[in-house]
């Protein structure tokens, strides 16, 4: 698996370098007008619009909700202990020191709120990607107020999948570490399997070798498995009587041996600093260990394209927003399928100057597939209008392959229609069976397109349709929600289409349809990390352009052939 992550990354990578040599040239030469997608609001909308206006307010309204729980981090209690008596940042100024700015794309931010084991606000560590010296890098943050910083299993999944997108971007990684290692009571969840807390070790050596830059920085306790992310970073920076590195802290020592040893001569920044060379260099404090990182960022491999910068100045310039405002998405964001309008109409409030150059007009019209422009990047858009019929399907892998032919990113907006497509044709054997194969293409388009890819789930995202759309299983490069989104097998109300025709019992549908409501709701899928975050629609075009300028950084890497082995430290 990882020999075909790295091929694909390195075919990337060459196939980039061709397409870059190109660019200017091409940018010059194709100064495309696409046609104006004229889809203003008509009295006719304002029914289903106005429906999902009220939807959209309330999804927002939880979302305001558990924004609020999340910058709260482990509470008071907590946040006085980290900061009073400890002496030690919180975890959002530490990332102000250490990122350029504060406009970076955190991911997840939900994930670990909701779970059976209680709200764990921000899965105990923040992730995201921010610019350090310019350069995008993902950082892997712990929040050590929420139970020191431990590893719950959904904290495992949310720095496994920051790994991933830093794999699967070749972005750089900063992890800022502050951690109790495990969370014992579940141990058993975080410990012996392939995904759990050994595999970010494996992953660190996997991208080091990959030339992906592992860069950490000590500014808390790294107990047990924490211990090894910055003793297996390339580079590592620890702040004095702050930091501390050891596979058992000193009461486990007394316990041991009798012995009472102080926290700084057992694992402290001078030891490791002077002694034992698990770290490179000693920050006297907090700052002083971001400036080390940022600077330590500036060495990597990358140029940054000056001389392209007068003409990315020229490409920002041409840009032009769309046509109608982008707060008018609330009220397109469907409330359910039946309440979906034309998804033109959404695609017009996202491309530059609402222009659309649609492929296949007429042909399979439930799935809309075209080209545009998002502040200045060209992507293949494919959109949901409907179930995803054989035609739709066809038309579906024709336009993914086209987009891959020309190395054109994806943005997939995904709204699948409510029920398994199966059980709605179980009349039309022949129908269902060409559609069945007109989808299991498109699957296999969709997986094998090494264009990057981008989801975006603005309302359903039900049954085998999902799948084609590129859904999580799809490996997209990132996955977003709506807050109005349902992620579900089937959409609430239609339990019925999962349960044997012969299950007699209404009693039974009702607790699955039910069910269904409660774990379909896009803050669900998010606090268990079925995707890197809810995003509210009027953001999409922001968050869609930062995504594209993020793996488009992978082309001003001067060199990505692997080496033979990760960077030891010897
Ligand atoms: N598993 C479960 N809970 C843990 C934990 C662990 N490994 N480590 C700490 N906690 C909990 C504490 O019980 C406490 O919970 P509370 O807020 O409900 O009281 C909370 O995390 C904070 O711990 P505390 O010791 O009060 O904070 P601190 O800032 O002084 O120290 C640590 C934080 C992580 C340095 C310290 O708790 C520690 O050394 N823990 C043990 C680490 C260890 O041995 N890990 C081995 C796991 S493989």
């Amino acid at each position: 698996m990882y020999r075909w992550v790295s091929r694909l990354a390195e075919q990337r990578w060459h196939c980039s370098v061709r397409c870059m040599s190109s660019a200017v040239r091409r940018r010059r030469a194709l100064q495309s007008a696409f046609p104006l997608l004229q889809q203003p609001l008509q009295p006719v909308h304002q029914h289903v619009y106005q429906e999902n206006l009220r939807n959209s307010n309330s999804c927002h309204q939880q979302y305001m909700e558990w924004s609020e729980k999340v910058k709260k981090g482990g509470g008071e209690l907590a946040t006085a202990r980290h900061t009073q008596r400890n002496r030690k940042l919180l975890v959002r100024d530490r990332l102000r020191l250490l990122l350029d700015d504060d406009d970076y794309l955190e991911l997840s931010p939900f994930a670990g709120l909701g779970l059976p084991y209680g709200d764990i606000p921000s899965a105990g560590c923040l992730t995201g990607i921010g610019r350090i010296r310019g350069l995008w890098c993902v950082f892997i943050a712990y929040d050590a107020t929420v139970k020191g910083g431990t590893a719950y299993p959904i904290t495992v999944k949310k720095k496994l999948r920051a790994q991933d997108v830093a794999i699967q971007n070749r972005l750089p990684c900063v992890y800022l570490v502050d951690t109790g290692g495990g969370f014992l009571p579940l141990q058993s969840e975080v410990f012996p399997d392939k995904n759990h807390g050994g595999r970010m070790f494996y992953n660190e050596a996997i991208m080091s070798a990959m030339k992906i830059a592992q860069v950490s920085v000590v500014c808390g306790s790294c107990t047990a498995g924490g211990a090894y992310i910055p003793t297996m970073a390339e580079e590592t920076v620890m702040v004095h009587q702050i930091g501390t590195i050891f596979l058992g802290g000193p009461p486990l020592v007394k316990a041991a041996t009798g012995e009472e040893v102080t926290p700084e001569d057992l694992g402290g920044a001078r030891l490791h600093a002077e002694v034992s060379g698990c770290v490179d260099h000693l920050a006297w404090e907090e700052k002083e260990a971001y400036d080390y990182t940022r600077n330590i960022v500036s060495t990597l491999n990358f140029q940054l394209p000056e001389e392209e910068d007068e003409e990315e100045t020229k490409r920002r310039e041409a840009e032009e927003e769309p046509l109608y405002r982008s707060e008018e998405l609330l009220g397109l964001a469907p409330k359910c399928h039946d309440h979906s309008l034309d998804v033109r109409m959404v695609v017009s409030r996202l491309t530059d100057g609402s222009r659309f150059q649609e492929f296949k007009a007429r042909y399979g019209d439930t799935l809309v597939t075209g080209f545009a422009k998002i502040h200045g990047h060209l992507v293949g858009i494919v959109a949901n209008n409907g179930e995803l019929s054989y035609q739709a399907a066809l038309k579906g892998s024709h336009f993914v392959q086209l987009c891959d032919q020309r190395d054109v990113p994806l943005l997939f907006l995904q709204n699948t229609a409510p029920t398994a497509a199966a059980t709605l044709c179980t009349d039309q054997a022949e129908v269902d069976s060409n559609r069945l194969k007109a989808q299991g293409s498109m699957m296999s388009a969709v997986a094998c397109a090494s264009v990057p890819k981008i989801t975006v789930v603005i309302g359903g995202c039900h049954g085998a349709d999902s799948y084609a759309m590129c859904g999580r299983a799809f490996d997209p490069n990132f996955l977003f929600l709506w807050p109005n989104a349902r992620v579900s097998m089937a959409a609430p109300g239609h339990a019925g289409s999962l349960l044997s025709p012969d299950s007699e019992q209404q009693q039974e549908e009702e607790k699955m349809n039910q069910r269904l409501k409660e774990e379909s709701s896009a803050f669900f899928s998010s606090g268990r990390l079925w995707d890197d975050g809810v995003i509210l629609p009027q953001d999409t075009r922001k968050v869609v352009r930062d995504c594209l300028d993020i793996i488009k950084q992978q082309q001003y890497q001067l060199s990505t052939e692997k080496l033979q082995s990760p960077l030891l430290r010897i």
